[in-house]
């Protein structure tokens, strides 16, 4: 069993936090098929300590999603602790630092990946937020900023002489974005000098390469990113490939379910299609009656046309 600082992490295999798709309703829907903790998207803290209601609103979470880690991101270390402070109100078992998105407009002005270029400075951030809350502090970090600055071990050593009860790697650089290949190999350094638990990301397609990778290279977990959207079945020994449509329609029609019950019916289905894609992908259905699925705004018709008997898919090609 690992720990992150006092709190229990039940499992080895989680679901990386994604803006845009980790909300409450695919966390629950991950933990219910064995991620082993929740971490939301990331949250702008120049906007939390407003308060602002669309900040605190993906802050939001089930009871059966904890542990639960919220992930904060800013370049201001007033702004951070301020915001770190204030989220402590609603009760998560964990805080992550963001010092991973590579998005221009958050890296370039020193937030998210920016932060890997003043690591000392990343440093004093968790110094500083450790001293307001009561729960571990932990980051999200890439290897480095670019090939030329691949500097993962020194901001590790940093943050964990700070006090960061835990690092995520994501084996890429900032500049890397989402292109090539994650490095293994760096996130098993880091592993291989931290005396915190180190959790490895990027590029695992299935459970059996998570566990590989924990294997490998004696991590204390890994984070699944994308392979997990539309595939909940990755954090368990169950495969979507030996799963019947009727087993993958289930599960996909109770998260659909839970994200109206989140968003409201319109906006909830619409950003369910993102998700919905990913279910459907692999399987082959008539093209008009997958179109028309993608369409629909309202839960009686697309509840209708996907239990449509007729419809059902045409070959499997996962
Ligand atoms: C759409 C999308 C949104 C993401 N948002 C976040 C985020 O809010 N916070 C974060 O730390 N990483 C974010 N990431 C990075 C992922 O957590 C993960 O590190 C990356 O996708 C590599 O893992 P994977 O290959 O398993 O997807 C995001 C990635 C994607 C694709």
């Amino acid at each position: 069993m690992i720990r992150i600082g006092n709190v229990v992490i039940p499992g080895r295999i989680s679901l990386s936090p994604m803006a845009g798709i980790s909300d409450s309703p695919t966390r629950r829907i991950c933990r219910q098929f064995g991620a082993a903790f929740s971490y939301t998207e990331f949250v702008n803290t120049d906007e939390l300590i407003h308060r602002a209601p669309k900040s605190m609103k993906l802050l939001r979470y089930e009871s059966d999603e904890r542990p639960i880690t919220f992930q904060i991101f800013g370049n201001r270390l007033e702004n951070i602790v301020q915001a770190a402070e204030i989220i402590q109100e609603l009760k998560p078992d964990i805080i992550d630092l963001n010092m991973g998105c590579s998005t221009r407009n958050v890296s370039l002005r020193g937030a998210g990946a920016g932060l890997l270029r003043r690591p000392v400075y990343a440093g004093r951030i968790i110094e500083e937020i450790k001293k307001k809350v009561s729960v571990p502090v932990t980051a999200k970090i890439r290897i480095g900023w670019d090939s030329q600055s691949r500097n993962y071990s020194e901001v590790a050593k940093i943050l964990e002489e700070s006090g960061a009860a835990a690092i995520t790697v994501h084996g890429r650089t900032k500049e890397m974005a989402y292109t090539g290949l994650a490095d293994w190999e760096a996130i098993g350094e880091v592993k291989a000098r931290a005396k915190i638990p180190i959790f490895g990301n990027g590029d695992i397609a299935s459970f059996e390469e998570a566990n590989r990778k924990l294997q490998t290279y004696g991590l204390d977990g890994v984070l699944i990113g994308r392979s997990a959207i539309g595939n909940p079945w990755i954090f368990s020994p169950i495969s979507k490939r030996e799963l019947s449509w009727e087993e993958i329609r289930a599960v996909l029609l109770q998260h659909a379910r839970w994200m109206i019950d989140e968003f409201g019916e319109e906006f909830g289905l619409v950003l369910f299609r993102k998700h919905l894609v990913k279910y459907l992908s692999g399987l082959e259905f008539d093209p008009q009656w997958k179109s028309a699925l993608l369409e629909i705004r309202e839960w009686n018709r697309f509840e209708d046309l996907l239990l449509s008997d007729k419809r059902k898919p045409l070959t499997l090609t996962i």
